[in-house]
């Protein structure tokens, strides 16, 4: 059987030949020790002077770290090394010799330097961890959507108009001038040339809202993108999300569902992931600690908890960063901020039947100071107060005919939601800045490498 290092207990006594890297080395004279890392853990390699052949030995003395190894020889467990195990190792064979320059040394590093070496510094067991929650989150997400009846359904990320409203969306040529002869492509600005953008998706919604009527209960996973003016650690242009959307579910129910959902993620985090929460120095507590029902706010009430709080927000005005992180500060359990304003809402809401003025939308936040990690609400069913609310919003209402084909066709009371997985990612493992939380992020201020 193939040894991978997650599977070490299985392993005890056994000789186990290991693929991976060295990332850290000591030796003393006649003892070489080699800190190997193979994709599914780390693990502490022992080569004795007098257990390997001369080559083997002269190797494990010149090998530089992030070089490339195959070692072989029996697995013991070992309180003593940092992992717990150990392999004596009986050989010890090169794949390929790392260049002495890797730039991530153990030293601390500035933010921007690491960021530039995104590449590199993947490697680090603190973001081996993160990615490795990371997935969990997915495919937690995943295995309770099916669990729940709903069935995965990917939408466009070419889009023709915006989901989200207009100031963040990224504009892209649909397609270049082809040459005549020779097909070269040549890009021109749309703009000029007559011919269309498309639109990197906001938010897979609108086409959710469509597939219901289809499978009744649907759900995408995928990047979406925001121009965003904000340059917080909160916010990235390109990140992934996951909305979801159910036929015939109302407001309150989308609610419990929303909550069902987050603790079901963080229950398997806990249980599937505890070496990586380790490895992160996460204090788990707050997380072992979360419970039914999540605390639940209208935006009044919230308002005047935050002046409470000290926030000088005005009535009307909608929750900034700040804001959330004094909210999330204060309270211990994730909180749903219920019915916003229409005037910060975007045009697919559907209306408070006690006030019209307020939205059936609802923000989770975060506690730990983490704030807004799932927006959602009900949406409005009618074909003509839709089209108000369009035209209200400016919108060019040719571009939605197909949207407003929904509720002439067959409409239904329904609801749905929008999990930004890094900012559930950055608030399970309790990191400092969102951009960890994506392999590749892309800020207003980078998309290298
Ligand atoms: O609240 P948002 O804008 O909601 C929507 O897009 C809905 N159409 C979703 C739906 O109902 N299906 O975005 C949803 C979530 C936010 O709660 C937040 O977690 C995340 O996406 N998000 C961002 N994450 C990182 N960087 C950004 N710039 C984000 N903007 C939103
Ligand atoms: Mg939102």
């Amino acid at each position: 059987m193939e040894f991978f290092i997650k599977d070490s207990v299985k392993f005890i006594g056994q000789v186990v030949k290991l693929k991976g890297w060295v990332f850290n080395k000591r030796s003393s004279g006649s003892i070489v020790f080699l800190q190997i890392r193979d994709g599914s853990g780390f693990i502490q390699a022992v080569l004795a002077k007098d257990e390997v052949s001369l080559e083997a030995f002269a190797l494990g003395q010149k090998i530089s770290d992030e070089s490339t190894v195959i070692v072989e020889g029996p697995l013991k467990e070992e309180p003593r090394s940092p992992f717990g195990f150990e392999i004596q190792a009986k050989d010890l064979k090169l794949i390929s010799l790392s260049q002495t320059d890797f730039p991530i040394a153990a030293k601390e590093h500035g933010i921007d330097f690491l960021l530039s070496q995104r590449h590199l510094w993947l490697r680090s067991p603190r973001q081996w961890a993160i990615l490795r929650i990371r997935d969990e989150v997915m495919t937690s997400v995943n295995r309770f959507l099916h669990q729940e009846g709903y069935t995965r359904l990917d939408s466009p990320i070419l889009t023709p108009s915006a989901c989200e409203g207009t100031t963040t969306l990224f504009p892209v040529p649909y397609l270049p001038a082809w040459n005549e002869t020779d097909g070269t492509p040549s890009w021109k600005d749309p703009a000029v040339d007559g011919k269309p953008y498309a639109f990197l998706s906001q938010s897979g919604q609108l086409y959710l809202e469509a597939a219901i009527s289809s499978l009744g209960k649907v759900y995408d996973f995928g990047p979406t993108f925001r121009a965003e003016k904000s340059k917080t650690k909160r916010h990235l242009t390109e990140f992934w999300m996951m909305d979801a959307e159910a036929a015939f579910m109302e407001y309150g129910e989308l609610l419990d569902f929303e909550e069902k959902m987050v603790l079901a993620v963080v229950k398997d985090v806990l249980n599937n992931c505890a070496r990586e929460l380790k490895i992160l120095e996460r204090d788990t507590q707050p997380l072992l600690k979360l419970q039914s029902p999540f605390l639940r706010l209208t935006y009044q009430e919230t308002l005047q908890k935050l002046r409470e709080l000290g926030s000088d927000i005005e009535d009307g005005e909608d929750l900034g960063n700040d804001d959330e992180t004094i909210l999330m500060t204060h309270f211990q359990q994730p909180l749903f901020v219920m019915k916003f304003p229409s005037a910060f809402k975007a045009f697919y809401f559907k209306r408070d039947s006690q006030d019209p003025e307020l939205t059936l939308s609802a923000d989770l936040l975060a506690p730990e100071g983490y704030g807004e990690i799932i927006g959602g609400g009900q949406r409005e069913d009618d074909y003509e107060t839709l089209l108000g609310r369009m035209k209200e919003a400016n919108l060019e209402v040719k571009d939605y005919e197909w949207y407003l084909d929904l509720r002439r066709y067959g409409s239904v009371p329904h609801s749905g939601f929008g999990v930004g997985l890094e900012r559930l990612v950055a608030w399970i493992c309790h990191l400092e800045h969102i951009r960890e939380a994506i392999p590749f992020p892309r800020t207003i201020y980078r998309f290298t490498p």
